[in-house]
């Protein structure tokens, strides 16, 4: 089932999402759901709280070249990530433009290690590690930061945030329009 996303603004996106208790039939479907909700928007990555819920999952759809290898057997289904952490990061930065399905129509570089290491459960619950490098690393932190409640465009410089300080208020208010199903219930 295709689910609504959360805009900016909404309290749920800036909460932090909590351990998922382990392999449930209401994670199942909250991970099968949030893949189906990803890829209907066009998205690489999806993150509960953009869809109103607080488990400790992000899902992510990388072409196979671009997996890490530890993942590339989960081809051709999308990434899961339960419960994951990051347990080291390179020192070495990148800059690259981001952009969020809870943001629509804005992009901006942000800087961020170049490779991660990290701990997860994959979409069977087994305990995994893998280390990313390049755009899988990038997508893989930014929905880490969602997990703690933190959007790319906390990661800007000041002056680049005041410029975006208007359209970020739209948002937050649902001035804006996408593609794929926006949520307009109670937050
Ligand atoms: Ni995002």
């Amino acid at each position: 089932m295709i689910l609504p996303i959360r805009l900016y603004g909404d309290p749920v996106l800036r909460r932090g999402a909590e351990e998922a208790s382990g392999d449930s039939a209401s994670i199942r479907q909250l991970i099968d759901d949030m893949i189906e909700t990803m890829r209907g928007a066009g998205g690489i990555g999806l993150a509960a709280p953009q869809v109103g819920r607080t488990e400790r999952v992000f899902v992510a759809e990388l072409a196979a070249e671009l997996r890490p290898a530890e993942a590339r057997e989960q081809a051709p289904e999308a990434l899961v990530f339960v419960n994951p952490e990051i347990i080291e990061e390179s020192d070495e930065e990148s800059e690259f433009e981001e952009g969020c399905l809870s943001i629509p129509d804005v992009v901006e570089p942000v800087r961020r290690p170049e490779r991660i290491r990290m701990t997860y459960l994959d979409r069977h619950f087994r305990a995994r590690e893998l280390e990313a490098g390049g755009l899988a690393a990038r997508v893989i932190q930014h929905e880490m930061d969602h997990l703690e409640g933190v959007f790319f465009v906390d990661r800007i410089s000041a002056f680049r945030r005041r410029l975006l300080r208007r359209k970020l208020r739209e948002v937050a208010s649902g001035k804006v329009e996408a593609s794929y199903a926006l949520y307009a219930g109670p937050k």
